[in-house]
């Protein structure tokens, strides 16, 4: 039998982790790019605060069982985007499905119950509350149902004995269970972050997004925090997460979208993104102090002798600018040695 040449798994079966490394290794590193299997799928999201754009997100398509880094400058959407996906806000227009099915409109809570998670840029884990309170809580909002299965006695003490095993074990797989009974309040900024993951996975949910899951944490819980990114890769879910640092970026991502002003304006994998010159404006601006292209330079000068000729009366047809605009460009590209400095 031929060797199936298509790095697609088949539909029926779930993408083991780091194949969705490999199945997106051919795409075209294009915004809107289809994947060959996604779990989430954005069309047309807009998002305006009075006159400002924060979101406009024409297509985008994310990868089921890999890593998406969302990355851009500050203000570029990237939470606003979490948000709505989230059912935490609603956009002017667009829908967004998760499986195929529509999570426009829906609450927080049903967007959970559907399995997409998310945590928060500041993070929400209750001060007064214990570890394991936060826990439990986490798992009540994520059902949803707490009211309704609060009024069936039996039903309740049960799930409440799942939920707080479940939450025993994922205290310990993020080392927090020795703090249990603290007070959330007492944690360190890492630690809250992590309970706040830990918390998010109560629901046993089929897509994450985390919100800047670094920020705040010192540099020894780091390694552990990208460790634990990476597993939830390794378990089969869907992973989008936002991050500054480009070397955690590289490091963790199988694919990396970018966002400027609201849009996407590049995606692919991530040692395509440093390349990708629309990132670099963004990242710096688009009219950063770059010096002017040789075209441009020659140019402006063309201009500047054009006028100045006019103004002493100079016939155009005989410029001096043209003259003297060819013998700079011949100049500048020996001087380069012919190289295009084109940025
Ligand atoms: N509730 C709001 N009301 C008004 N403007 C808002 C609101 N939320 C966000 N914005 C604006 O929308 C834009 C996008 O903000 P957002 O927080 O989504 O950016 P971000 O990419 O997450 O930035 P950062 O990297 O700083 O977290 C910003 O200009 C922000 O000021
Ligand atoms: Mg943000």
């Amino acid at each position: 039998m031929p060797a199936d040449p298509s790095p697609v798994p088949p539909a029926d079966r779930p993408a083991p982790a780091r194949l969705a490394q490999a199945a997106l290794a051919d795409l075209p590193w294009q915004v809107g790019v289809a994947k060959p299997d996604p779990a989430l799928v954005v069309d047309g999201v807009t998002r305006t605060f009075g006159g400002l754009t924060a979101v406009s997100v024409d297509h985008l398509e994310i990868q089921r069982g890999g890593i998406t880094g969302l990355i851009g400058p500050n203000g570029a959407g990237k939470t606003t985007l979490f948000n709505l996906l989230t059912g935490f806000d609603q956009p002017d227009t667009g829908t967004w499905t998760f499986d195929g099915q529509s999570l426009g409109k829906l609450s927080p809570h049903k967007v959970a119950r559907l399995g997409v998670v998310r945590t928060f840029q500041l993070t929400k884990a209750l001060s007064r509350l214990t570890v394991m309170q936060n826990m439990l809580l986490g798992a009540q909002d994520q059902n949803g149902e707490s009211f309704l299965k609060a009024l069936v006695p039996g039903t309740w003490r049960r799930q409440e004995t799942a939920n707080t095993e479940r939450a025993m074990e994922l205290l310990t797989r993020f080392k927090l269970d020795a703090k249990k009974d603290d007070f959330a309040g007492i944690l360190s900024g890492g630690q809250r972050k992590l309970l706040e993951m830990a918390r998010a996975l109560m629901s046993d949910p089929k897509v994450v997004m985390l919100d800047e899951p670094r920020a705040g944490v010192n540099p020894a819980l780091t390694q552990s925090l990208l460790g634990h990114v990476k597993d939830l890769r390794e378990d089969g879910m869907t992973v989008v997460f936002v991050e500054h640092d480009m070397d955690v970026v590289r490091d963790i991502s199988d694919w990396v979208v970018v966002m400027a002003a609201g849009k996407i304006i590049a995606e692919g994998p991530p040692e395509s993104i440093s390349q990708n010159k629309d990132v670099v404006d963004a990242y710096l601006g688009a009219h950063h102090d770059a010096p002017l292209t040789n075209e441009e330079e020659d140019r402006v000068l063309a201009e500047a002798e054009a006028a100045i000729a006019r103004e002493e009366g100079v016939p155009t047809g005989a410029s001096p600018a043209e003259t003297l605009s060819s013998e700079r460009t011949g100049s500048h590209r020996s001087a380069t040695d012919g190289t295009d400095t084109t940025r």
